[in-house]
């Protein structure tokens, strides 16, 4: 049986990975694969309580802490979830991996990349996704879009210049691994970004 493959989801708060989630799990899925739909922080047990940690408004943390915490949580998510369904043969699908971290924590509160990069080696490895797909949008569209929708938890209730700093750092990975990560204008109405996660997914995976 062959390996699946490995999806993830990027973008600042507010960019809308998450109704393309649950649309790419659907549009797998009515391609015959198997998908595993997941996230991070969490996808395990262990994982959703560092992440129950992590979002907590009431905590304060140190940057390395954090990225630790985060680090901490993937190692178990690829032993328990990821590399199992893809030895299965399954397709996961994860809102969010590693690139969050040299966003959020590398970009937004400017830890170190080497320490990040160290943790990368460490964790995982030369494994990595075989697409990113990184939903771009301004900061204040970000802003405007989860404003309204729950309470900001510990990530949402950063300032702006977080924000430019987080997403300024995705670009910059954009820019770096063109190959695997193919940026998407989340600012268009959400039909033309179904087509354009569409098209990208139709070309890499399913042309005969
Ligand atoms: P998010 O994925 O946006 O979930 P929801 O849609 O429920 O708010 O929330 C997770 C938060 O965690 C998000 O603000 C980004 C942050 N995060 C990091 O800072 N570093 C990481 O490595 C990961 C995976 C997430």
């Amino acid at each position: 049986m062959s390996q699946g493959k490995f999806i993830t989801l990027e973008g600042i708060d507010g960019a809308g990975k998450s109704t393309q989630l649950a649309w790419i799990a659907d549009f797998l899925q009515r391609r015959g694969v198997n998908v595993v739909v997941t996230r991070e922080p969490g996808g395990t047990q262990l994982g959703e309580k560092m992440r129950a940690l992590l979002l907590d408004t009431r905590l304060t943390m140190h940057p390395e802490t954090e990225v630790l915490l985060m680090f901490a949580a993937r190692r178990e998510h690829l032993d328990k979830v990821i590399f199992p369904a893809l030895a299965r043969g399954d397709w996961v699908v994860s809102d969010r991996f590693t690139d969050a971290s040299f966003a959020y924590q590398g970009g937004g509160r400017q830890v170190n990349s080497t320490k990040l990069e160290n943790l990368e080696q460490w964790v995982q490895g030369v494994f990595q996704p075989d697409l990113t797909l990184y939903f771009d949008v301004s900061v204040a569209l970000g802003q405007q879009r989860t404003a309204s929708i729950k309470p900001a938890d510990r990530f949402e209730q950063e300032q702006t210049e977080f924000f430019q700093r987080t997403r300024a750092a995705y670009l910059t990975r954009v820019e770096k691994y063109p190959e695997r990560i193919h940026l998407i204008d989340a600012s268009r109405p959400l039909q033309k970004v179904h087509e354009a996660v569409r098209d990208t997914l139709e070309i890499l995976f399913f042309q005969k």
